[in-house]
């Protein structure tokens, strides 16, 4: 199965979401197969996106959450606070926040065991820099995060976690990795959880690319085994580049079913 996670950051209000996701949806009536989909709108959009997804195929995320269960934190959004909304799934760590807002692996980490213990899947994002890459620095940064974030996580046995290795230098650039270095980003980071989280069963640990994904590039991607799915940001809220992503993957689903 692959996944195509939409993350809208803050480039839509309520009513386009709706409209980007009542779009999303008509463009999946009449299709035999379907990759899983997530579409993380921002927080105001939630609950009516919720109202247009809630009896679709299509799974609703959201962008970041807080770590604690409640209290006095001002302008934060708690796991029981998305739950309540329908929300399933939460992007945490992506390099946006990392970056602009000073989110630490820390932080992070205490988010993802949140999420986890509150039972949402959690979208874990890691990526290197451009510097990084560069020195050639890019696999310690990645381990380095990946160590940092699953540090005392417990898994549920049937709870999913997906990783989204998102290279910064790639994130709205249009100058995406090369398909085969992402593969090999992708076999380190499963080469990783296989130590971290032993327990964790076949397909539990799915691993997204995330980058300059576009209509164009995607079915690069999705037709590689190490790559499980992508985290499309620009894209996604163009209506007509997102229906393309999910032909892409839908082609590659039927073709390994035809196999
Ligand atoms: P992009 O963003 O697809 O616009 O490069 C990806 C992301 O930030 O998740």
């Amino acid at each position: 199965m692959k996944t195509i996670v939409g993350n809208w950051k803050m480039k839509v209000g309520t009513r386009e979401s709706v409209a980007l996701a009542r779009g999303t949806i008509l463009a999946l009536r009449g299709k035999k197969v379907l990759p899983d989909i997530v579409i993380c709108p921002p927080y105001v959009a939630l609950s009516e996106v919720r109202k247009v997804v809630v009896r679709s195929k299509v799974s609703l995320g959201a962008q970041n959450m807080f770590w604690e269960e409640q209290g006095s934190y001002t302008g934060e959004i708690s796991s029981r606070m998305l739950l309540e909304l329908g929300v399933s799934h939460v992007i945490l760590g992506h390099s946006e926040r990392r970056e602009i807002l000073g989110e630490t692996d820390e932080m992070v980490n205490d988010k993802l065991r949140r999420a986890v213990h509150d039972g949402l899947t959690a979208i874990l994002c890691v990526g290197e820099n451009a510097q990084e890459r560069k020195a050639g620095e890019a696999r310690d940064r990645v381990a380095f995060q990946v160590q940092s974030a699953l540090s005392g996580l417990k898994l549920k046995r049937t709870q999913k976690l997906f990783i989204a290795y998102e290279p910064i230098w790639a994130i709205g650039t249009g100058d995406s990795a090369f398909p085969v270095d992402a593969v090999e980003m992708h076999s380190f980071i499963r080469s990783l959880v296989k130590d971290l989280l032993p327990s964790a069963n076949a397909g539990q640990v799915q691993i997204l690319y995330g980058g300059s994904v576009e209509g164009e590039n995607a079915y690069s991607f999705l037709r590689e085994d190490e790559i499980d799915g992508v985290l499309v940001g620009g894209a996604s809220v163009k209506l007509s580049q997102f229906k393309e992503i999910i032909s892409s993957a839908i082609d590659i689903i039927e073709g390994q079913m035809g196999n």
